[in-house]
């Protein structure tokens, strides 16, 4: 049977950096809360002059294509995760084709908010398993920092979410190589799909868009940390021994963990409650912040880039967020 390999890597994120400081002047907070709470020390904001979510996707995933050693033109779909689309519809995914210029290749367009990279990377998974492409381009992007209410009122969830983008490339394995995606492990409960959503705009209701809901926090992301915080934790655990379950692998096999970037905290629970030592965990939410679905392939660009993912390891990510929605995978590099 045909498997699948990650053979490129990339990222892109804008190049304004706001710090906790720069924050505080905007609301009621201090470095001190943030750093403690959620591990940010700063994260990065896009420019509306010159990033949208599409072009950042496409700098993503020309990094991913070079480090695949593959030409642009070679992508044979994309499949494209994201909350925060440059448009309410079409999706990003026609989008970053267009600005890729590969017409007529087809683009799939993946929502499920910070777990969305792990849904789209099994969707690309099963795809080349069953022999349909052989260059799928799988991205993460989003821009949050343009819906967050920067005042004393949108504090709570502000401080956490950021813009950036991350793409991996897949190809078929070489049989005759072990580098492979092992499994992928998805769940939903939209039983609590209201601890943390965006209400607004929605098809719904009589009328999609009014000032009510714009004056209202309708149309800002509303978040019940403390929830979203337990639940977390306890899938997190969950869906990592699934997937080691699954291959017949024990913690110990893991050579590095990239768990989706929501929360230091969040990490540093997960990393206990497995006893993981520190150097099998990599977290960098300390300068990107939450950038939901791309934060994974962010991770996984950053790591390989300071030499802390390696081929030959065995990679395993995971991820929580919203819906709720919580997804897992282990790669071979
Ligand atoms: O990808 C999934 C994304 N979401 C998450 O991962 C979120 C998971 N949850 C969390 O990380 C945490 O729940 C938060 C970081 C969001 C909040 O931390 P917490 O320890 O659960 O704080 P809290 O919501 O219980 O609030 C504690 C206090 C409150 O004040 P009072 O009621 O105790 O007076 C808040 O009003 O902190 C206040 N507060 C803030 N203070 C300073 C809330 N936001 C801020 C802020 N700066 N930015």
């Amino acid at each position: 049977m045909i498997k699948a390999k990650v053979a490129g890597i990339g990222h892109y994120v804008p190049e304004r950096v706001v710090t906790n400081f720069d924050l505080e002047k905007l609301m009621d907070t201090s470095d001190e809360w943030i750093r403690e709470r959620t591990g940010i020390s700063e994260r990065r904001y896009f420019d509306p002059e010159t990033d949208t979510v599409a072009n950042m996707a496409a700098k993503a995933a020309r990094m991913a294509t070079e480090h695949a050693k593959i030409d642009v033109q070679d992508i044979d779909f994309i499949v494209f995760a994201t909350i925060t689309p440059d448009y309410f519809f079409p999706g990003s995914g026609v989008l970053l084709q267009r600005e890729l210029d590969l017409p007529g290749i087809p683009a799939l367009d993946i929502r499920n908010a910070c777990s969305g990279f792990i849904y789209a990377l099994s969707v690309a998974d099963q795809y080349i398993k069953t022999g349909g492409y052989r260059n799928i381009l799988v991205v993460g992007a989003e821009i949050q920092s343009s819906a967050l209410e920067m005042n004393d009122r949108g504090r709570a969830v502000s401080v956490i979410f950021a813009d950036g983008a991350g793409a991996v490339l897949l190809q078929p394995a070489d049989p005759d190589k072990d580098q492979h995606i092992l499994s992928t492990h998805l769940h939903a409960d939209g039983r609590y799909a209201e601890e943390l959503y965006v209400k607004d705009p929605g098809s719904s209701r009589k009328e999609r868009l009014t000032k009510d809901m714009i004056d209202d926090v309708g149309i800002r992301a509303h978040m019940n940390g403390n929830a979203v915080f337990k639940h977390a934790v306890v899938k997190f655990h969950e869906v990592i021994l699934e997937a080691l379950t699954a291959n017949n692998l024990e913690v110990s096999d893991i050579d590095l963990l990239i768990p989706h970037q929501a929360n230091l905290r969040i990490s540093q629970f997960i990393q206990k409650q497995l006893r993981l030592a520190d150097d099998k965990v990599f977290n960098n939410i300390m300068h990107y912040g939450n950038t939901t679905a791309a934060s994974i392939p962010i991770a996984m660009s950053e790591a390989r880039q300071k030499k802390v993912l390696k081929s030959g390891d065995l990679l395993c990510i995971a991820a929580f967020g919203s819906g709720f929605t919580w997804a897992s995978a282990l790669i071979k590099l």
